[in-house]
C-alpha cells in the first residue's frame, strides 16, 4: 500500500458548544490545555503519517492555521484546505481530492478524542488492505451518530443517526480510505440535513460489494461536541497526565496528579489533581479540585473551581460556593460585587447558561 496522508476535519460551525464558538472553532477547545485538535495531528504523527491536510472553514481557519501552523511542531507537513460551506463530511473529501490524489488515506474529526492513538488501525489497514476500515463503539445514545449494522463480522448497513437506530454500535470519528471513497462521493446524493454524509458514501461502498472492514475500538471515545463531552474528555486526559511542578509554589499544597506550568504562581492555594494550570495563572487563596484546567494567564481569588475547564486570561474571583462542571471562555470575568445590596450582576453573551444553585 502507497503511503498514507491524513486528512484532518476542521471545519464546522460548532453549535452545540455555542457560545464558545461564536468567537473560536469548536476544534481549538483546550482539553487538559491543549486543543482538541492537537491530539488527532499527534496520533497521526504518531501513526508514521508525515503528510497531513486539514480542511478548514472560511470563517475559523485562520485561527486554524494559526494555533497549528506548517506542522513542524509536531513533525508532519499541513496543508490547508478550504471548505467553502458545511455541506458534509463527504462533501469535504471531494474539496480535499486535489491535495490527497490517489493516495490511501486517514480521516479524522478534528472534535473527535481517540485514547491509544490511531498506529495499530493504521497498521491493520495496511496488512489487511479493505477498501475502507470503520471504527465503531457502542454507545448509549447511537440515534446521534453513525449507526452500523454487522452480520458474521461484515458491514451490511450503515445509516447516519437514525431516529430508531438497530444496534448501538456508533461509527468513531476516524476512517481509513483508499482512492475508491471519491467516487463513492461523488454517487451519493444529499441527506435530509442536506449533507453529503459520509455514511452514505461508505454505505455505497458496501453496495458496489467493496470490502468495508469493522474494527470496535477497545479504549475510550469521544466526540467533544457538547459541553458533557468536553468535560469528560477533560477528566479522561487528565486522568494520564503525570505530575510536573514546574511553576512557583508559595505557601501551597499540590496533591497528586498535577502539573503547574513554569510561570504560575500557586500563593495560599491547594490543587487536587489530576489536574493542570496553565503558564501565568495565579491561584491565590484558592482550591482548585480535581478534574480542571485552568489555562494560561488565569486568576482564581478567594474561590473554589472543580471539574471545569477555563481558557486562557479568564478569572474566577470571591465566589461563596464552589464553582463546578463549567466552561468559561478566554477572558471571562466571575466575580462577585462585596458592597450591599446583594445581587447578581452580569454581562453575558448569546447562548451563555449561568446556574445558580
Ligand atoms: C459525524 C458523522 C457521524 C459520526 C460522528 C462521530 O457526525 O456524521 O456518522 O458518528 O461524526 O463524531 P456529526 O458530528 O457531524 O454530527
Amino acid at each position: 500500500m502507497d503511503r498514507l496522508k491524513g486528512l484532518i476535519l476542521s471545519g464546522g460551525k460548532g453549535t452545540r458548544l455555542r457560545p464558545i464558538t461564536f468567537t473560536s472553532a469548536k476544534q481549538l477547545v483546550p482539553v487538559a490545555n491543549r486543543p482538541v485538535l492537537f491530539y488527532g495531528i499527534e496520533a497521526m504523527a504518531r501513526a508514521g503519517i508525515e503528510e497531513i491536510g486539514i480542511i478548514i472553514a472560511p470563517e475559523t481557519g485562520e485561527e486554524i492555521r494559526e494555533a497549528a501552523g506548517d506542522g513542524s511542531q509536531f513533525g508532519v507537513r499541513i496543508t490547508y484546505i478550504v471548505q467553502d460551506e458545511p455541506a458534509g463530511l463527504a462533501h469535504a473529501v471531494l474539496t480535499a481530492e486535489p491535495f490527497l490524489g490517489t493516495d490511501p488515506f486517514v480521516m479524522y474529526l478534528g472534535d473527535n478524542l481517540l485514547q491509544g492513538g490511531i498506529a495499530d488501525l493504521v497498521e491493520a489497514f495496511r496488512a489487511g488492505e479493505p477498501d475502507a476500515l470503520i471504527l465503531l463503539t457502542p454507545v448509549p445514545d447511537p440515534e446521534h451518530y453513525g449507526v452500523a449494522e454487522l452480520e458474521d463480522g461484515r458491514v451490511v448497513r450503515l445509516q447516519e443517526k437514525p431516529p430508531e437506530p438497530k444496534t448501538d454500535l456508533a461509527l468513531v470519528g476516524v476512517y481509513m480510505f483508499t482512492a475508491q471513497i471519491h467516487d463513492a462521493a461523488r454517487a451519493i446524493e444529499p441527506s435530509a440535513r442536506g449533507e453529503l454524509e459520509i455514511t452514505d458514501a461508505i454505505q455505497w461502498l458496501v453496495d458496489q460489494g467493496r470490502r468495508v472492514e469493522p474494527h470496535v475500538v477497545q479504549g475510550w471515545w469521544k466526540d467533544t461536541g457538547r459541553l458533557e463531552d468536553m468535560l469528560e474528555a477533560n477528566r479522561l486526559v487528565l486522568d494520564t497526565i503525570e505530575r510536573r511542578v514546574d511553576g512557583e509554589l508559595i505557601d501551597a499544597t499540590v496533591d497528586g496528579r498535577v502539573v503547574v506550568e513554569a510561570g504560575a504562581v500557586l500563593e495560599r492555594a491547594t490543587v487536587r489533581g489530576p489536574a493542570i494550570i496553565g503558564a501565568g495563572a495565579r491561584i491565590t487563596d484558592a482550591y482548585i479540585g480535581p478534574y480542571s484546567a485552568i489555562g494560561p494567564d488565569c486568576v482564581v481569588e478567594r474561590a473554589e473551581v472543580e471539574h471545569a475547564i477555563l481558557l486562557e486570561k479568564s478569572s474566577v474571583r470571591d465566589l461563596d460556593a464552589r464553582m463546578e462542571s463549567s466552561l468559561l471562555g478566554r477572558e471571562v470575568r466571575i466575580g462577585r460585587s462585596l458592597g450591599q445590596p446583594r445581587a447578581y450582576r452580569f454581562l453575558v453573551g448569546d447562548r451563555s447558561e449561568i446556574g445558580i444553585a
